[in-house]
């Protein structure tokens, strides 16, 4: 399994490098990537790994950090190797087949896992990071979102035309549009007032609501109006600068410029937990999804810049976007109270989520739900997660079912990607086959990007609103299915959601299938992928104003669609 004369070991202070030999090339897992198969190529193929605020591209280094990988040998018998290291580093996957690490901190702490099934592989995995947490029944549910609503008004609207079509719909979110001017903690009383009494109404229906919350505190509101950021002041909770005594100041959402807080420090999982359950005298949410943990942050590094020291500029830098540790985040000289920024920058997320989890508990007395953006290894036990700001691109819905095996790999199943898409324009055709899919991600949510057309199902009218709600009762009508697999997930640690190659290891066709999906060991989904230029909808920046049908002349995509009359909406 493990062979590693191929190449020296180089162990130096800042750059450790190790090369194994893999005895074949079903390598799977490593992340957070857009993988373009999920089998990988290992024809020279790099990929870095540091948590970063980055929608899915490509090769690029994602929200989480999972260096893990899962290889099925010639005979079918299947390990699982983890490096457990939290430094930025990368992954060479090399045609021999081998696998060269290298990572520039920390030690080379390697676990194997000896399998020999797929299942058993993650099995022993979860016993040693930390089984999955049990989902609650009612978060198996299709769920609905969108950043920039705007107003309660538009709430209600969709809430009133989902139920017009009888869409199967369990829970509503609140981005970060219900706050006031995007500060953690508020609601907004102007556009939307009532929230709180509506929140209540949609429980009477037997809905759930969730909302946003983000890690970084506004330092710029009136002293004695902002309790939290004055709170966290006190209690001494924040990222500091390399001095290690002054605060590390950023600028993200909210007015004014932000602090963030110190997760790895006792005292600002208390103060969190605090803020958490007052705040639920205010919104009666019954779940928490934490975003923008990885930890972003608009600028390169906080005010004034990062350094010119080892940290932040390293003499190797792995192969991660645009070659830096500070963009888009935090200076890696930032002291936390576990150590170096330069350490503990991909276990943000992750020392964020079971003070979270502890707080939903708290909160709302029952089994929590925590969606997060950012995840690390372990992070399953307290947390599942969606795959981000994803692009409307029918890639974009191949590339999800890549996404979801290897979570599952990595021990958080309760995963699922943007249905219809976050960023660019959906449209019917993409949509509507989105959906399809998404009703059997293990989280079905449809979420949508800001200043984006309304995409939620029940807005495209009645056929696609009935072809959904068809798919749908499917899922609704398999969740004690879903629920079981969830079940055996939190206890004994398999997938929820695999691949082919778990179940027929031994049919080597199956190693490459990811267009394709099983529920556990009994159910197979095989969702359409590509356009078949049958009908779409015709956008104006008001909205849908009309539906056509278009034909395909031939398959140049972009220059030979041809409009054929339109014939309304029920065409
Ligand atoms: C981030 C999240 C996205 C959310 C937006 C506004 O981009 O990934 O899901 O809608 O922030 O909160």
């Amino acid at each position: 399994m493990w062979d590693t004369s191929l190449g020296d070991l180089i162990f130096s202070k800042q750059y450790l490098q190790i090369t194994t030999t893999v005895p074949s090339t079903s390598v799977y897992g490593f992340g957070e990537h857009e993988h373009p198969s999920f089998k990988h190529n290992m024809n020279f193929v790099n990929y870095g790994m540091f948590s970063r605020d980055q929608p899915p591209t490509t090769f690029a280094n994602l929200y989480g950090v999972h260096p893990f990988y899962m290889c099925i040998e010639s005979d079918s018998n299947t390990h699982g190797i983890l490096l457990l290291n939290s430094n930025a580093q990368d992954i060479t996957l090399s045609p021999n087949p081998s696998l060269t690490f290298r990572t520039i901190g920390g030690i080379l702490d390697f676990y194997v896992f000896l399998g020999p099934t797929s299942e058993n592989v993650v099995q022993q995995y979860t016993e040693a990071i930390g089984r999955p947490h049990f989902p609650s029944y009612w978060s198996l549910g299709f769920q609905l979102s969108r950043y920039g609503y705007v107003s309660l008004d538009v709430v209600k609207k969709t809430v009133d035309r989902m139920r017009q079509y009888g869409i199967p719909y369990d829970v509503q979110y609140g981005d970060i549009d219900y706050m006031e001017r995007n500060l953690d903690f508020t609601y907004d009383k102007e556009n939307y007032a009532g929230l709180p009494e509506y929140i209540q109404q949609l429980k009477k229906d037997g809905m759930h609501y969730v909302i946003i919350l983000d890690p970084f505190l506004s330092k710029d509101e009136a002293p004695g109006t902002y309790r939290p950021y004055e709170l966290g002041q006190e209690m001494g909770i924040w990222v500091n600068n390399s001095d290690g005594v002054t605060l590390a100041v950023g600028k993200v959402w909210p007015p004014g410029d932000s602090v963030f807080p110190d997760y790895t420090n006792p005292r600002t999982a208390d103060w969190w937990i605090q803020m958490c359950v007052e705040f639920k005298t205010v919104l009666d949410y019954d779940g928490l999804w934490i975003d923008m943990n990885e930890p972003a942050n608009f600028g390169t590094g906080q005010y004034p810049g990062c350094a010119l020291n080892d940290l932040n500029y390293p003499p190797y830098i792995p192969r991660i976007t645009d070659y830096s540790l500070a963009q888009k985040t935090l200076c890696p000289d930032s002291k936390t109270y576990l150590g170096d920024h330069y350490n503990t920058h991909s276990l943000f997320g992750w020392s964020q989520t079971p003070p979270t989890f502890i707080a939903v508990q708290k909160a709302t007395g029952k089994r929590a739900f925590v969606l997060s953006r950012s995840t690390f290894v372990g992070s399953g036990k307290y947390a599942g997660h969606w795959l981000g700001d994803n692009y409307s691109r029918w890639k974009d819905m191949h590339m999800s079912i890549i996404g979801m095996l290897e979570f599952n790999l990595f021990g958080i199943p309760y995963i699922g990607a943007d249905i219809c898409g976050f960023l660019l324009g959906t449209t019917y055709e993409l949509c509507l086959r989105w959906m399809q899919l998404g009703s059997f991600y293990p989280f079905s949510r449809n979420h949508n990007g800001e200043g984006q057309t309304e995409q939620d199902p029940a807005v495209f009218g009645a056929e696609f609103a009935e072809i959904s709600r068809s798919t749908l009762l499917i899922r609704y009508t398999l969740l004690p299915y879903l629920y079981t697999l969830f079940f055996d997930s939190h206890v004994h640690g398999n997938t929820v959601v695999r691949g082919l190659m778990h179940e027929f290891t031994s049919d080597h066709q199956t190693h490459g299938i990811d267009t394709a999906f099983l529920w556990g060991p009994a159910f197979m989904i095989a969702p359409v992928l590509q356009e078949m230029f049958l009908k779409d909808a015709i956008y104006s920046n008001k909205g849908i104003v009309d539906f056509g049908r278009r034909k395909k002349k031939n398959h140049d995509r972009e220059t030979d669609i041809e409009w054929l009359p339109t014939c309304g909406q029920s065409c």
